[in-house]
């Protein structure tokens, strides 16, 4: 890995104000069509970023994750960016949220910054070039050696007018990435709160007819719960308890924020985006994270695999995440703010323990 200490601040200082000045999915679209074009430069990409040790290594669930860092759903949504993620420095990377008929978004403007909050608002609503699409994407990407997630939504479409629907339509894109061997683990994804169906499945009844028929399916995979960001512990305990009786054991704690009020979101900056619709990624997310997760861990001991998501931005927010109980973490919104070498940098300090100057 090259001096990651000189990216970080050509990124911050000038490669960062450059990119701000421009409309933020324009960027992130950019950064798409960038990223899987060098998807062959990936040695060279591995020299520059990504931080290697066999200390990192953790298998969980069955599945071996090459470092504990990994990219949250919501960044490549397609698959684009599946191969070069790894390069980049990733020990896993999902892929989605991915839905079962194509969705081209929610009314645009529908992603902003907010740099004094380190956040971003979000409001994408599930834009997937559908379930197929994305399958014939990804089989045709060499992805022998990565460990790929799926995360999988229910389409966000009006036609999806009933829970039989939306259970039936996740359960198409289950089955449709079931088989491929590239798709080591899914995240189920009930917390999106950018999306017409917000909250059907924190109700205990629809969470629980939902995980019948993906038992149903004896996926080979494990799951991963991707849990919302403002419940209170009653209920997260509740959904986590009813996963636990259908065999799901993985729980990623959390989504975005709605909260306009949080204490991370800086009030000037929330006031310019008043007129826009979406929730918030980032620090405003981190709080609630972290105390789920410690909750959880405590409540629900070792049987229980937790993803830490949320507002990491260095290795103190990652070591504090797995001082609560996190077995990994996974981040977007950090890479976009600090730089993308910031997950080598992660990587590199929880292997040397610099972290424990917490
Ligand atoms: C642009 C963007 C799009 C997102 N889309 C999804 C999504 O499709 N599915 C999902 O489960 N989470 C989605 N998220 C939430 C992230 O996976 C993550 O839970 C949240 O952003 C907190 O992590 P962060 O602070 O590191 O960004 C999205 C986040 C961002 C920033």
């Amino acid at each position: 890995m090259l001096a990651t200490s000189f990216f970080s601040y050509s990124y911050k200082h000038i490669l960062k104000p450059i990119l701000f000045l421009f409309d933020a999915e324009l960027v992130h679209d950019s950064f798409t069509y960038i990223g899987e074009k060098s998807e062959n430069m990936g040695d060279l990409i591995s020299r520059l970023f990504r931080y290697e040790n066999p200390n990192l290594t953790k298998k969980l669930l069955g599945v071996t994750f090459d470092n504990p860092i990994g990219l949250a759903a919501g960044f490549d949504y397609d698959g684009h960016m599946a191969r070069v993620m790894k390069h980049v420095g990733f020990g896993f990377n999902t892929v989605g949220t991915v839905t079962a008929i194509a969705y081209e978004g929610n009314t645009k403007p529908r992603l902003a910054r907010l740099p004094m909050s380190q956040s971003l608002l979000v409001n994408k609503g599930f834009k997937s070039g559908g379930a197929k699409e994305v399958r014939a994407r990804l089989d045709a990407k060499n992805l022998k050696g990565h460990t790929i997630g799926i995360s999988v939504g229910s389409s966000n479409l009006p036609q999806i007018d009933s829970l039989k629907k939306a259970i039936d339509d996740y359960i198409f894109t289950f089955k449709l990435f079931a088989p491929r061997k590239y798709v080591k683990y899914f995240e189920l994804n009930i917390s999106c709160p950018n999306i017409r169906l917000k909250g059907a499945f924190s109700s205990i009844e629809n969470f629980s007819k939902l995980c019948a028929a993906v038992k149903k399916l004896k996926l080979k995979q494990p799951i991963f719960v991707k849990m919302a960001n403002e419940l209170s512990l009653k209920e997260s305990d509740d959904l986590v308890s009813t996963a636990l009786k259908y065999g799901i054991k993985g729980f990623v704690f959390s989504n975005l924020v709605k909260d306009r009020t949080n204490k991370a979101l800086v009030p000037s900056e929330v006031a310019k985006i008043s007129h826009l619709s979406g929730n918030f990624s980032g620090k405003p997310t981190f709080e609630n994270s972290l105390k789920l997760i410690r909750h959880t861990r405590k409540k629900f001991g070792k049987d229980i695999v937790i993803v830490g998501t949320g507002g990491v931005f260095n290795a103190l927010d990652a070591k504090a995440k797995f001082k609560a109980g996190a077995d990994l973490l996974q981040l977007i919104t950090g890479m976009i703010y600090e730089g993308p070498q910031v997950i080598g940098e992660i990587n590199q300090a929880l292997s040397h323990g610099q972290s424990n100057t917490l």
